[in-house]
């Protein structure tokens, strides 16, 4: 027994030197860390089980067959995070680059396979020089294989991509199809072409850094999610996303515990508006004021900053908060904004979050540039999203909420559960300058003094529509609150609605405006 015993320990220890010390060193020397380190820093201690360890690739092409690392490029298995289990890999540059062979492949869907029966989250850790070369079309059949358990997976686990070197090629389209996306400064970068084809074809000049950095990435295309300075605390920061998320879709976001004491009237809440509904305010200080200390996590924080978006804690329940943010293009919704909201309102509604909605929208940002790159089916999306969603609903208006932007913003019509609404509130087709110069326009022309006749109906115009009340006569609002108390309030709201059902009518699947 002794015999097989050591040679199975040294087995293993050969395999876990992935492509050798020598491809160690260099990989540290680019400021990386190896596959197994990331693994170390993102689960729980002495929790990963690896699967897959002797796989070797089958290829003979090229010289393959002189060349054949136990792992083949991706350390593959099971570990907890906070003790709850996860399905992970992690491509190890050493060998090969990282770069997916058929096996590779193997290795991956297997457990992605039994992630979605076990109903646990996959996270993927990218660092590839895309599909290995010398294995051709089998390489290219691997890359198909993923995408398709991934558009499988999409809905029914979390899936988390974390890019943490190269993803070129095809070989973004996995990390493009999952829930969330990583990325590390400087280290990471991500694009369809490179910058030497990028020259070629478009005659361009363009670094890795500013074609698919992570800034890139992470501020001008979306595709990021979360973006960090390193890898350490990119790791962190996925185990505390995964805090707020439940393991499949069946089941909820873990309850926290939290400290009863605490005060529910927050006084400050008051003081945030401007006395000027024309002035911006941070509604990012409104989110920090109404959620639990330290619980609000944001998504996209840097891209279409005019909507906000990000989980939270409210009395230790997890929230998806989506909130228009007035200090940037007055809060407006434009496409980036509409697509970044619509696909965080899914991921949601598809995990049983509870969905907090915050209103201060003047409308959909008018112009050529939105009308010609398609607002009205980007916006739609949006609409869409929040229509569909079935999980508890809250809205809050706190300052605007005009035209369709009103309705769109999870309004009573489109099932909304609790809509609240401050008395600083404004709801109406459309804010009352607009509004007064098409309505008045003959009365106002014709008048002797033209400007004192505008200031008059403006004046009309704001004490009959610039307020919450006609909205609640109708029942829209369930009730006008003092801001003191919005804390208590959303909390009952929502433990209220803790079992809430509501469905869809059946279908094969929606066809959301794409
Ligand atoms: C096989 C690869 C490889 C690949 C890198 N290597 N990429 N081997 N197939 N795709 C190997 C290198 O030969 C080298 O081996 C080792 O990995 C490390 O690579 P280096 O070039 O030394 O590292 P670095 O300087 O950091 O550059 C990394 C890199 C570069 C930017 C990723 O290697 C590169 O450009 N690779 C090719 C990328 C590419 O074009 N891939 C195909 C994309 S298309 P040795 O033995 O010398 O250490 C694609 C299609 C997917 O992926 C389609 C899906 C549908």
């Amino acid at each position: 027994m002794k015999d097989k015993l050591d040679e199975l320990f040294q087995k293993k220890e050969e395999a876990k030197l992935g492509g050798g010390e020598q491809k160690i060193k260099s990989q540290h020397d680019k400021g990386k860390l190896t596959a197994r380190e990331r693994i170390e820093l993102l689960v729980d201690e002495g929790s990963f089980e690896e699967i897959g360890m002797f796989v070797k690739h089958r290829a003979k092409d090229f010289g393959l067959d002189k060349q054949n690392y136990p792992g083949d490029g991706v350390v593959t298995g099971f570990a907890k995070i906070d003790g709850r289990p996860v399905a992970l890999f992690s491509q190890d540059f050493t060998v090969f680059g990282g770069s997916l062979s058929e096996t590779h492949s193997e290795k991956i869907v297997k457990i992605m396979k039994l992630a979605m029966k076990a109903g646990i989250p996959i996270i993927g850790l990218n660092d590839s020089g895309g599909a290995r070369i010398q294995e051709g079309v089998s390489s290219l059949g691997g890359y198909a294989d993923i995408f398709l358990l991934n558009t499988l997976a999409s809905g029914v686990v979390p899936q988390i991509s974390v890019i943490l070197g190269p993803c070129a090629g095809g070989a973004v389209y996995s990390p493009a199809i999952t829930d969330f996306i990583f990325m590390t400064r400087k280290t990471s970068h991500m694009f369809v072409t490179g910058p030497n084809v990028v020259k070629t074809v478009t005659h361009e000049d363009v670094t890795f850094e500013e074609l698919g950095g992570a800034d890139t990435h992470g501020q001008k295309s979306g595709v990021a999610h979360f973006v960090y300075n390193n890898e350490i605390e990119t790791l962190l920061n996925v185990r505390k996303l995964l805090s707020y998320i439940p393991s499949n879709y069946k089941e909820r976001p873990t309850q926290i515990e939290v400290d009863s004491r605490f005060s529910l009237e927050n006084s400050k809440l008051r003081e945030i508006l401007p006395d000027n509904p024309n002035k911006p305010y941070d509604m990012k200080e409104v989110i920090l004021n109404l959620v639990d200390e330290e619980s609000f996590f944001e998504v996209h924080k840097d891209y279409a900053e005019n909507i906000i978006c990000g989980f939270a804690r409210l009395a230790g329940m997890s929230v998806g908060i989506v909130a228009n943010q007035p200090q940037v293009l007055a809060g407006v919704l434009d496409i980036n904004a509409s697509v970044k909201s619509a696909r965080f309102v899914r991921f949601c509604d598809a995990f049983n979050i509870p969905l907090l909605v915050l209103v201060d929208v003047p409308g959909f940002l008018p112009g050529t540039e939105q009308e010609w790159n398609g607002i009205i089916r980007h916006g739609a999306k949006l609409l869409f999203a929040f229509s569909e969603a079935t999980v508890p609903k809250v809205t809050l208006i706190t300052r605007k909420a005009y035209g369709g932007a009103y309705d769109v913003m999870n309004s009573k019509h489109i099932r909304g559960d609790y809509n609240f609404a401050w008395p600083t509130a404004e709801i109406a087709v459309m804010g009352p300058k607009g509004a007064v110069e098409i309505i008045f326009k003959k009365e106002i022309e014709s008048s002797e003094n033209p400007e004192q006749e505008l200031e008059l109906k403006l004046n009309e115009y704001i004490e009959k529509f610039a307020n919450p009340y006609i909205a609640a006569e109708r029942g829209f609002l369930d009730d006008i609150i003092d801001p003191m108390d919005t804390k208590k309030i959303l909390i009952n709201a929502f433990e209220l609605l803790k079992n809430k059902v509501d469905s869809n009518p059946s279908k094969k699947h929606n066809n959301i405006p794409l």
